[in-house]
């Protein structure tokens, strides 16, 4: 028997990254009269690095509960895991960034395959050189795509499965209901015959909901105010950031955090093919943050095609982690 000891992964670009298109997408949304613009915009180098930083302040819970929530339950989470992929899963990991989250699944479950979808791919090609140095054995795939714009993936990148499609962080938070249901159900084709492993933020008192998106250090308004930097460099617009503030609330009707920056005064922006006037505290809307009951979410989760589901929890039952399968 050939052991294959020297893989190297395999990458597909499954989108364009073109800057244009990405310059006419956020100029688009800022010419609405609801001034809006998509939490991709956030994670340029420097974005990325406040959002790391984010993930380690106190106020920030969901990070560090889904954490607590693997170390306490992972043995039997993974054991269910391991059942609905008998014999050995696909892992299909989606917003992969630095890989971290998913390689720490590897030994107990011993993948067959690791497939990778991320927006930012260069980052996405080397998290997965040191990876594949690491674990010579597993057969990797990377693909390069924003799966917030549809999640099909050609059978032979999941290849024979069955799959276990991995979504942890929360990050189906930024969809809205009906767009979740539309991402949960590609997920579903994706790993029919196997299982989806999803972290989800749950709805709490306001207080600490309203704390970890506007916290003391100002780390979340830096983050959400360093997305005019972004603009400014992808659109030549001229942003100053000190006339903006940075605003985040819960609107419990639509169970979501939203984040906005706010004109502290009347201004213009300008850029190459256009500008525009806000007047005095009007907003820019940068990010929904939905908040999900445990039985609202299973109620999704079947509504997507799944039968089987199982949730694990922190002791406030601030977060979750489902297993979905059938
Ligand atoms: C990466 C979408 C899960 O909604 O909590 C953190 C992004 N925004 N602080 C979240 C975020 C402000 C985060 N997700």
């Amino acid at each position: 028997m050939t052991r294959c000891t020297n893989q190297t992964p395999v990458f597909f670009q499954r989108h364009r990254i073109d800057a244009a298109a990405l310059a006419e997408e956020a100029a688009s949304g800022l010419l609405c009269p609801d001034a809006h613009v998509s939490p991709k915009f956030f994670y340029d180098a420097l974005g990325s690095r406040l959002f790391d930083a984010i993930t380690e302040l106190t106020e920030y819970y969901p990070t560090r509960t889904e954490a607590a929530i693997f170390a306490q339950h992972g043995a039997r989470i993974a054991e269910a895991a391991i059942a609905a992929t008998a014999p050995a899963p696909v892992l299909v990991d989606l917003g992969a960034g630095d890989c971290a989250k998913a390689e720490r699944l590897f030994g107990v479950l011993a993948p067959k395959r690791y497939v990778a979808v991320d927006i930012s791919s260069e980052f996405l090609q080397q998290a997965m050189l040191g990876l594949q140095r690491r674990h010579p054995a597993v057969e990797m795939v990377g693909v390069g795509l924003d799966f917030s714009q549809g999640l099909q993936l050609e059978a032979d990148i999941v290849g024979a499965g069955p799959a276990l499609v991995f979504y942890p962080g929360s990050s189906i938070g930024n969809f809205a209901p009906d767009a979740a249901l539309r991402l949960l159900r590609e997920a579903r084709a994706l790993c029919a015959g196997g299982a989806l492993l999803i972290g989800v933020d749950l709805v709490k008192p306001r207080a600490p909901l309203e704390t970890a998106y506007d916290d003391p250090l100002g780390v979340t308004a830096a983050f959400n105010l360093n997305l005019l930097r972004n603009l400014n460099r992808l659109l030549g617009a001229d942003f100053d950031v000190r006339q903006w503030q940075h605003v985040a609330f819960f609107d419990a009707d639509r169970s979501r955090i939203e984040m906005h920056l706010q004109a502290r005064e009347r201004l213009t922006v300008r850029w190459p093919a256009a500008s525009r006037t806000f007047a005095p505290g009007e907003r820019i809307h940068t990010e929904n943050s939905y908040k999900w009951s445990r039985q609202g979410f299973v109620d999704l989760l079947h509504e997507a095609g799944f039968t089987v589901t199982r949730c694990w929890t922190d002791a406030q039952a601030w977060f979750g982690v489902f297993l979905a399968s059938g």
